[in-house]
């Protein structure tokens, strides 16, 4: 193929439609639930950033209820924006004149924004159909009774009629996304949604002209495809999210995804493909979650895009886990596909497209998959300032009116960081970024503080961009100067007292000093580890059975510690006082930790609570039924949380500023920390400019 500037072939433009792509990389849809003034500003970012094309969820649902009937659907102006609203009827003739109405501002906005940055933009109409969720208080909808993978719900199956109603909301939506200034319109036939659900021998059972074969289970997209076409005409782009497969008996796999694209092909002018569900379960099983935590391989839709591809003449676009440039080159170039598509990568760094086409791949912020970004609200440990750019901008806001102040030229803030772990050096690198003469202390040799012990277990070691990160945004700082005068001056195997000189001579201490395990909390007869203490390099006697106590502990704690000594040999248990284990996993990256897990043999007793630990046996209690009974244990293994290490605060003078961020001020999630000490940074430079 013919590559761009340099021969690179992800710079090389693409005509797509009538439209002319200026490299190969979109924006898949994601964040749609961000609040619209800062989901505004998170796509202006990303198009300032490169990326040839932004789809967005621009269409949440069809706006429109096609199931009950016209009287029942009482209409909500905010329809398109509040999750339980049951909005008007498609054939109500305010759900154009109201409801779409009150979307288009909203939708121009993000149309302007792509644009602005010169990206195209397109809007996905994406109608959840079996998976919605119960709490809406309306109907799961599919074309067969098939429950929901994802939310267990039983839907209801549609009626003919209620299809000619559902094809009208599509074509509305559409219509209005267009009318907003968007370029085109992507209809969402992926993850296990509504039109997926038609596509699928497995989750279609009709016998009507909607299912009972490839052409029947077609009819429904091809119908939806061809008004919109008459409606819209050539100048809008017109594309579809496919599933790349289904992984369950009898669903689409590649042969059936090609066999699809092969059938609308004719309407359409390119191909999205994507493989996996929302929660990587289906039909009970383990499955691939379509945003793929790190445990799974980069790109899972390639093989299926390149049969796909083969057997279409419209552009195809492959998305999943793409976070290496050299893999997203690699893709355009084997002919995998025409385009790839990015959503975490984006998160992760809006200038991926810019530094990829200029070749400057080693600049790049990477995405290691830990899905933080699925939550609602979310913050992403690679780069805090994703979906909140106006509160990181270093620009410094409009002035107030009236006179201007009178500034007074001030001595440089002297700033003393101790503890050099995510939350240290955000500070320090937002202080220095500011002006600010910073010194950061910390005890161990290098920087990075709980994170560089994390990417050194075998269940995290993936997360070790993160660190790197965290070393390259210190790094110039440590050598020159920031614009503004600051640096930092790097204090390793130092241990700070409340008497250190750097210390008692700043103006300012923030106390970044992580947390320590937390106390035991029952009799012992012996030592017990703690996690900490594995990732030190400790290990039990080889051979013996360990427990892992997971206390009330939520996260990944106890299933790294269970997951580094399975995977060494040792028969493993974890008990825990949590109903579910893991519970505050995002429920995409749960199974497939679980799966690791259980493939390592490593037991679970939920539910129990350790009441001691003595001559080799554990007595734990079952916190249902109050039942006690004895372990065997030759170590055990306290994976029960952290306390706020921050004993230094109450040893410094009194009148010496101090502030404390991350585990020391709490123990939470890395993510926490990184905003926390970017949010810190940040605010100290706000202080320096005013
Ligand atoms: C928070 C979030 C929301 C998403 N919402 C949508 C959506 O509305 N429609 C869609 O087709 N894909 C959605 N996706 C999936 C992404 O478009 C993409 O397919 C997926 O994240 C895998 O690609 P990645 O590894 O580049 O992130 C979402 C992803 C994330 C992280
Ligand atoms: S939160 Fe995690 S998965 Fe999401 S973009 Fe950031 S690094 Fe990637």
């Amino acid at each position: 193929m013919t590559g761009g500037p340099g021969g690179d072939p992800l710079a090389a433009p693409l005509t797509v439609g009538r439209h002319r792509l200026r490299n190969r990389m979109v924006m898949t849809p994601h964040l749609g639930r961000l609040p619209p003034r800062r989901l505004r500003r998170y796509v202006a970012e990303r198009a300032d950033g490169g990326v040839a094309m932004i789809v967005l969820p621009a269409g949440q649902g069809v706006y429109a209820n096609p199931v009950y009937p016209l009287y029942a659907c009482p209409g909500d102006p905010d329809g398109y924006a509040d999750p339980d609203a049951v909005s008007f009827h498609v054939r109500d003739p305010r759900h154009r004149r109201v409801l779409l109405a009150a979307a288009h501002e909203h939708l121009v906005g993000l149309a302007d924004a792509a644009h602005g940055g010169g990206a195209l933009a397109v809007g996905q109409i994406h109608h959840p159909g079996a998976e919605r969720g119960w709490d809406n208080f309306q109907p799961a909808l599919a074309p067969s009774q098939v429950r929901g993978d994802d939310t267990g719900a039983v839907p209801h199956a549609l009626t003919a009629a209620e299809i000619d109603d559902l094809v009208t909301g599509y074509l509305a939506t559409a219509t209005a996304i267009v009318a907003a200034g968007f370029d085109g319109v992507e209809l969402h036939a992926g993850h296990g949604y509504l039109l997926n659900r038609f596509l699928s021998p497995h989750y279609n059972r009709r016998t009507d002209r909607y299912g009972g074969s490839p052409a029947g289970r077609l009819r429904l997209i091809r119908r939806i495809l061809r008004v919109a076409r008459a409606e819209l005409g050539d100048r809008s782009l017109l594309g579809v999210r496919l599933t790349a497969g289904e992984e369950v008996p009898a669903g689409i796999d590649a042969a059936g995804a090609a066999g699809i694209a092969a059938g609308i092909a004719d309407l359409v002018d390119y191909v999205n493909l994507s493989l996996g569900n929302h929660d990587g379960l289906r039909d009970g099983r383990p499955a691939t979650a379509y945003t793929g935590s790190w445990l799974v391989p980069p790109a899972p839709a390639a093989q299926t895009a390149r049969q796909v591809r083969a057997v279409v003449d419209v552009p195809v676009l492959v998305s999943g886990r793409i976070t290496d440039p050299t893999i997203a080159r690699n893709l355009v170039a084997d002919g995998a596909a025409d385009l790839v598509g990015l959503a975490r990568a984006l998160i992760a760094d809006p200038t991926f497209p810019r530094r990829a086409v200029s070749g400057d791949d080693a600049g790049i912020v990477r995405c290691v998959a830990c899905n933080e970004c699925v939550r609602v609200p979310f913050s992403c440990p690679a780069n805090p300032a994703a979906g909140r750019e106006a509160e990181f901008d270093p620009r410094p806001a409009a002035p107030p009116a009236g006179p201007a102040p009178v500034r007074h030229r001030r001595a440089r803030r002297r700033i003393a960081v101790v503890g050099a772990g995510p939350a240290g050096v955000e500070v320090a690198v937002g202080a220095a970024a500011a002006g600010a003469e910073v010194t950061l202390i910390e005890a161990a040799d290098a920087v990075g503080g709980a994170l560089r012990h994390l990417v050194g277990t075998p269940l995290l070691a993936d997360w070790a961009p993160l660190l790197h990160r965290l070393e390259q945004r210190l790094a110039p700082l440590l050598d020159r100067p920031s614009p503004a005068g600051g640096r930092v001056v790097l204090r390793t195997g130092t241990t700070a007292t409340a008497d250190h000189p750097d210390l008692i001579g700043a103006d300012l201490v923030v106390l970044a000093t992580g947390g320590r395990p937390g106390p035991v909390g029952f009799p012992v007869d012996r030592p017990v580890l703690t996690t900490m203490d594995l990732m030190a390099g400790r290990r039990p006697p080889p051979g013996t059975p360990v427990l892992v106590v997971g206390g009330a502990e939520r996260h990944l704690e106890p299933l790294l510690a269970a997951d580094l000594l399975a995977g060494e040999g040792w028969p493993v248990q974890v008990c825990t006082e949590c109903v579910d284990i893991g519970p505050d996993l995002d429920q995409r990256t749960r199974p497939a930790v679980l799966r690791r897990l259980y493939g390592r043999a490593v037991g679970f007793a939920p539910m129990s609570r350790v009441h001691r630990w003595s001559g080799g046996a554990v007595e734990v209690e079952q916190l249902f039924t109050g039942h006690r009974s004895i372990l065997d244990a030759g170590a055990v293994v306290l994976a029960h949380g952290r306390t706020a290490n921050d004993g230094l605060r109450a040893a410094l003078p009194a009148d010496l500023e101090c502030q404390v961020v991350g585990d020391a001020l709490a123990p939470r999630r890395l993510t926490h920390a990184v905003l926390e000490g970017a949010r810190c940074g940040s605010a100290l430079s706000a202080a320096d400019r005013r």
